[in-house]
């Protein structure tokens, strides 16, 4: 097995065994190199102490020192080198207690979690893989390395990693670890919201948010999102909806697909102008929206348990896209996300169910109240949502949606005025007129661009000007 290192990797691990020691890459970046992915970050393993390697490479940063991690920065990169380490007991779930130092290699691959991350490699030794990871990568499985349920007590994250893995790699999860996996699950409530929210958004990015059912079935979303449990077990006795509203939020996730493969296997020119937000009929989003997106589509019928009202003639959910904003702010912000995603999503799922009315004035009110800054966002998440919906009900669906694309692009085209920014005038030219600075001002602002919604022609400062003047009369 040949894997190709890094030049920059390849120095550091060179110039390590010139001095007299033993350094590997290590992890994650040969599993993916293995399956032909490009690897988002190398980790280096070594025998040397932290201060030896020090002594070793002109500029280097104390990242970890305790836990034998220092970062060697090679034209403005760093790469972290970590000395082999046996843990001492995990206290928390979390942190190792004390860590002890080793030569040995092998007892540094022993302690990590997965047979698949458990593999090292330099060009003199080639693959060091004690546990078997390549046969494990080859097969499709998710292995503990030794004992599942000790891993998972020395950090109870690993057991979402578990399923986090199996659904960015389309992976199944062997036997020995889902069973530990299930019965360890309430060892989650120990770890940082922080680190299960970047486990859970990597579960939802990836190319199998399906394995979410496999989270609510072995007690894991219990824990961390309880709410997830709840849709799952609602069902929707409704002609739109043909799951119950887990199920359908989980297909509704399955139908960005397209996105996240780019995502996914994209060249790093592709994520670059992904992060530039290159404007392709407003279908491709950067990443930060791509995770908005993706909570969005989670948490748009996060209300709907709540709000279920069963009658003759089947259950409505009155009021669950209002009471669903709310509750999906509660989530993120349980989950520690900052404020513009849990603002964007909030909205998102405010007006998730809005119907829009197709004239051009119906249009241009709906941009108004939802937001053109987030519209190409709302199209992506109705899209989803109906595709997750009943099939017969969705030509109607989709032929709206169609034509409110068409309106928003022509409202875009003529720059047409949607909100207060856009209006040709503001409140400075109102003082100048002699408006006192307050409530009334503000009001005949909003006059206007009431008459502006209604005929876009009115938005010329002089006409605004004449009107306002009326207005102050
Ligand atoms: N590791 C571990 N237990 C953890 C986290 C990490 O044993 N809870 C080990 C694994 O060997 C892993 C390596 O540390 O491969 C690097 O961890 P990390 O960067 O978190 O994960 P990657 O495997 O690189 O994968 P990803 O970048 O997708 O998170």
């Amino acid at each position: 097995m040949k894997i190709e290192l890094p030049r920059e990797v390849d120095y550091i691990i060179n110039e390590l065994i010139e001095h007299g020691y033993e350094a590997y890459a290590v992890g994650g970046c040969i599993r993916d190199s293995i399956l032909g992915k490009e690897p988002e970050d190398w980790d280096i393993t070594t025998s040397a102490k932290p201060s030896e390697v020090k002594k070793i490479f002109r500029r280097t940063v104390d990242t970890g020192i305790q836990h034998g991690t220092v970062t060697v920065m090679l034209d403005k990169r760093g790469y972290e080198v970590t000395t082999y380490r046996i843990d001492g007991e995990y206290e928390d779930n979390r942190h190792p207690q004390n860590v002890e130092f080793t030569v040995d290699l092998s007892e540094d691959l022993k302690r990590r979690d997965f047979t698949i991350n458990a593999m090292a490699y330099n060009k003199q030794k080639g693959l060091v893989d004690i546990f078997n990871g390549l046969c494990d990568l080859q097969e499709g499985i998710i292995r503990c390395v030794g004992s599942a349920a000790e891993r998972f007590d020395e950090d109870a994250l690993r057991i979402l990693r578990a399923i986090r893995f199996s659904a960015q790699l389309g992976f199944e999860i062997e036997g020995e670890t889902l069973k530990a996996v299930t019965e360890k699950a309430a060892k989650l409530q120990f770890i940082s919201a922080e680190r299960i929210r970047a486990e859970l958004n990597k579960l939802i990015l990836s190319p199998h948010p399906d394995k979410l059912i496999d989270t609510y079935k072995a007690g894991i979303t219990k824990v961390v999102l309880p709410e997830l449990d709840a849709m799952m077990e609602t069902q929707q006795n409704s002609p739109h909806h043909i799951y119950n509203v887990g199920i359908h939020t989980i297909k509704a996730l399955e139908q960005v697909g397209h996105q996240k493969e780019l995502w996914e296997n994209g060249t790093d020119k592709q994520k670059q102008n992904m992060d530039n937000k290159s404007q392709n009929d407003g279908m491709n989003f950067n990443q930060k929206e791509l995770l908005i997106l993706h909570w969005a589509i989670l948490l748009h019928d996060v209300e709907k348990p709540g709000c279920k009202v069963s009658g003759p003639e089947g259950d409505h959910f009155y009021g669950h896209a209002e009471k669903g904003a709310e509750t999906a702010r509660n989530i993120l912000r349980r989950l520690k996300f900052d404020n513009e995603t849990i603002d964007t999503v909030y909205r998102l799922v405010r007006w998730h169910d809005y119907r829009f009315a197709l004239t051009p004035q119906g249009m241009r009110r709906a941009v108004n109240k939802i937001g053109n800054d987030i519209m190409d966002l709302l199209f992506e998440l109705k899209t989803a949502d109906i595709l997750a919906q009943n099939p017969e009900e969705r030509k109607e669906k989709f032929e709206n949606l169609a034509q409110a694309k068409l309106r928003l692009k022509d409202i875009r085209a003529k720059n047409e005025c949607v909100n207060l920014k856009m209006l040709k005038i503001n409140g400075r030219d109102l003082i100048d007129m002699g408006f006192k600075p307050g409530r009334s001002m503000g009001e005949t602002l909003e006059r206007l661009l009431e008459q502006v919604l209604e005929n876009p022609l009115l938005n010329e400062k002089q006409t605004l000007l004449d009107m306002a003047r009326q207005y102050k009369n």
